[in-house]
């Protein structure tokens, strides 16, 4: 069947050379690991650790950012096998593409601009939450309409949106120094949570550890989780079960690190550093996630933990007012560079989807100075401003973990099929105990996935049908892989331009 034709490894490969689609190449290790972090470390911790402990886990929220953890490395190791093997824009798009076929691969993408840009939009409206909070103590609180809890239009959030697409045109190189300059930042707060913390840290707070389980009031019709409504399994909040359905709200915490394969032609030596890039971020930011939980569940009971700011008014709480400043700066700080790169990684995935025509392929110009993709990344900012400005936040968020688990599940079956396929490509990075590993990626994701609320499995599937139709009206037609489009025909012009 047509729909299922795959683009070979080789073919991927190739097209990254061509000149008018060549990006900069300048990103190291270190660099992708910075960018991992950059994007990461988020609302996850600074703004949903406080509601989780508070309704589902107590101070056993570190244990599901432990369980969060283990089920994002399943997926990170069948993450760095592909990034090593198939080193090119797009990240599970493209590897899915070269394993299951065009229509999966279609519809990968199409799910990854859920994750991406509803996740760029949903922080960007947490961070105009934190500068508002933060404009409010010094006396300067923003207009009800443009800010706050129900704004008609969230124009911080807009604005940063707008603002961080120009850094983003403007190059790569300067992407990634902005983003050094705000993860040190990002992460001296957090080290400063931890460390200052510890002084605070009443023992009383951790008895016990796991709160006895307790029913919650029935959840019923769309909000109730599908494991619910296909298994009678009431949900129950503490307990053992309440840690595993935390983590399937924590997850959102972890996203960011699949985020790092998207940059894999814009780095020196991706074979190598793609996977280090991948594990390390999510290696450093469970540990730091484990530790800020504990010290935060420590300091306050976490009945009193606070929703929109839990790490800062824990401080505030017992007296440290200074450090409530520092840590709002921090997150300021920190949901930036998540805004920015989950841009970036959106704009490479629609760069790879259109290079191969599956959108326009004229969207794919890279531009000859900067050398970034730069229609794509001016239309996606508006996209995503404009949504950040119009949307209401707290189920959107869900509707992310969803996109992105989805995603998990196609990358670690799509390794095993690569595998067996081609045995012979080289890969600097193996995914150990095959199929072993991708098969626990795949059930730990599912089960993830059925703890999300019903509604959130309609809007994913409404999102996908869409995505059905216009790869049917579009993409299969004007695909390269179908013989008809005119770029497969078009020789490579003398003027186009040179790279750099
Ligand atoms: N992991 C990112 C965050 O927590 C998306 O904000």
């Amino acid at each position: 069947m047509d729909a299922l034709r795959v683009k070979s490894v080789e073919q991927s490969v190739q097209d990254t050379e061509a000149p008018e689609h060549r990006l900069r190449k300048d990103l190291s290790a270190l660099d992708l690991t910075v960018f991992g972090i950059g994007v990461i470390v988020g609302t996850g911790i600074f703004v949903l650790t406080g509601r989780v402990a508070r309704e589902m886990s107590g101070p056993a929220v570190a244990l599901s950012f432990v369980v969060a953890g283990i089920v994002c490395a399943l997926a990170a190791l069948c993450y760095a096998e592909f990034a090593s093997t198939v080193p090119v824009a797009g990240s599970a798009y493209t590897f899915a593409f070269a394993t299951l076929g065009e229509f999966p691969a279609w519809i990968i993408g199409w799910d990854l601009m859920l994750e991406m840009m509803l996740g760029a939009a949903v922080v960007a409206v947490g961070w105009s939450g934190y500068l508002n909070s933060l404009l409010e103590s010094l006396g300067i609180p923003l207009p009800d309409v443009i800010a706050g809890e129900n704004p008609v239009f969230n124009l911080p959030a807009a604005l940063i949106v707008l603002i961080l697409t120009a850094v983003l045109v403007i190059g790569i190189k300067l992407s990634s120094r902005v983003n050094l300059i705000i993860v040190s930042i990002k992460l001296a707060v957090i080290a400063l949570v931890i460390v200052a913390g510890l002084f605070f840290i009443n023992r009383e707070n951790y008895v016990p550890f796991i709160p006895p389980s307790k029913q919650t009031p029935a959840v019923e019709g769309l909000s109730a989780p599908l494991i619910q409504v296909l298994f009678g399994v009431t949900p129950v909040a503490f307990g053992v079960l309440g840690i595993f359905s935390a983590a399937a709200i924590v997850f959102f915490a972890y996203i960011g690190f699949d985020v790092v394969a998207t940059a894999a032609e814009e780095t020196r030596n991706p074979r190598r550093d793609l996977p280090i890039g991948i594990i390390a971020s999510l290696a450093i930011c469970t540990i730091l996630y484990v530790a800020v939980s504990l010290v935060v569940v420590g300091i306050q009971p976490y009945q009193r933990l606070s929703e929109s700011a839990p790490l800062a008014d824990a401080f505030k709480a017992v007296g440290l007012t200074w450090a409530a400043t520092l840590i709002s700066i921090g997150a300021l700080a920190g949901l930036t560079t998540v805004v920015m790169i989950l841009m970036l990684g959106m704009s490479r995935v629609m760069f790879a989807m259109s290079r191969d025509n599956l959108l326009p392929g004229g969207l794919a110009k890279v531009h000859p100075t900067y050398r970034t993709p730069y229609l794509i990344t001016i239309i996606m900012g508006v996209v995503v401003a404009l949504l950040a400005g119009l949307l209401p936040l707290a189920t959107i968020a869900e509707l992310v973990n969803i996109g992105t688990l989805f995603a998990f599940v196609i990358v670690s079956i799509a390794v095993v099929i690569l595998r067996r396929t081609r045995p012979d490509l080289p890969r600097s990075f193996r995914t150990p105990l095959v199929p072993l590993v991708p098969i626990l990626s795949v059930l730990a994701c599912l089960y993830l996935m059925l703890n999300l609320p019903v509604e959130t499995w309609l809007r994913f599937v409404v999102w996908m049908l869409i995505g059905v139709v216009v790869y049917i009206g579009y993409g299969y037609r004007h695909s390269r892989l179908s013989g008809h489009s005119p770029e497969d025909r078009r020789p490579t012009s003398a003027n186009e331009a040179p790279a750099s």
